[in-house]
């Protein structure tokens, strides 16, 4: 016995996802590692491990430990230039395929793509829809190429700017909606600023893409948007300008999240 610690004494201990941090290090699958639990781990492994649990107990998420998360049914790689995709973002998929035919040419942008979760799933999903992307974060598009499966068009800009002129049928984005002394910021730190946060009321990224976005939207096109729990009525007051067929969603918590117009 060289009294190293096994699999099962971590497996006792009560540290936050320590299974994945086991299955991260050991290569195993949760099967596996109640399978071989009496299994005691090398010096480089323990090592590793205590490495890692350092970084969970200092609040690292656990996807940028791993490097990926898994969105819809697809599994992406993430990095600290990209948000870590969230389940609430999904409900913008449900909206999204219901709005075309998937085999319906049409010409779709996400706005903000970050690692790419949205404009990816949706080409995954509809194989005739033709996906651009944007993202002011070269170092997130780069995540985005990598996990792109088929031809998207991404660009680096600012919202619209450098866009070609181009018109959409469908633009959509989760832009960062967080007001600027949100008390929850503090649970984020480990997050892009720049994904997260929108000025003092969370609200002027999306200002800005409700006011540009008819420019680039065929006559009844859409604009699907994801926002904070509290901005459903001051964004429909900035959509009835330019949009009609105001519709508001609320997420599986049963809470405000995401917001539908068509331009015309
Ligand atoms: C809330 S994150 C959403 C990421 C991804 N779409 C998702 O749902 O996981 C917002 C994204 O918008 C990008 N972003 C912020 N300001 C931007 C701007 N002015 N122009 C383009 N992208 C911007 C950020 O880099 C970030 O990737």
């Amino acid at each position: 016995m060289s009294g190293r610690k096994t699999i099962n004494d971590f497996l006792s201990e009560d540290l936050i996802d320590i299974t994945q941090l086991l299955t991260l290090v050991l290569g195993q699958n949760k099967e596996q590692l109640y399978t071989y639990s009496n299994y005691e781990l090398t010096n480089k492994e323990l090592n590793k491990l205590d490495e890692l649990i350092q970084h969970r107990q200092n609040g690292k998420p656990f996807a940028y430990l791993s490097g990926s998360q898994g969105f819809y049914h697809l599994d992406f790689k993430v990095s600290p230039a990209t948000l870590i995709p969230r389940p609430e973002t999904e409900l913008l998929i449900d909206i999204a395929v219901e709005l075309f035919r998937p085999n319906q040419k049409i010409h779709a942008l996400d706005l903000g793509t970050g690692s790419g979760v949205i404009a990816i799933t949706l080409a995954d999903k509809c194989p005739a829809w033709q996906l651009s992307a944007t993202d002011q974060s070269n170092d997130a598009l780069k995540i985005a190429k990598l996990n792109a499966t088929r031809k998207i068009d991404f660009y680096c800009c600012n919202w619209f700017k450098t866009l070609p002129n181009k018109k959409f049928d469908l633009i959509i984005s989760n832009p960062p909606y967080i007001a600027e002394n949100d008390p929850h910021l503090k649970d984020l730190q480990f997050e892009p600023t720049e994904a997260l946060i929108s000025g003092k009321d969370g609200l002027d990224d999306i200002r800005t893409i409700i006011k540009l976005a008819p420019q680039y939207l065929n006559l009844g096109g859409y604009i699907l948007l994801e926002h904070g729990y509290n901005q459903k009525i001051e964004i429909t007051n900035l959509l009835v300008n330019s949009f009609t067929n105001i519709k508001t969603y609320k997420d599986y918590n049963g809470v405000d999240r995401a917001i539908l117009a068509q331009y015309s």
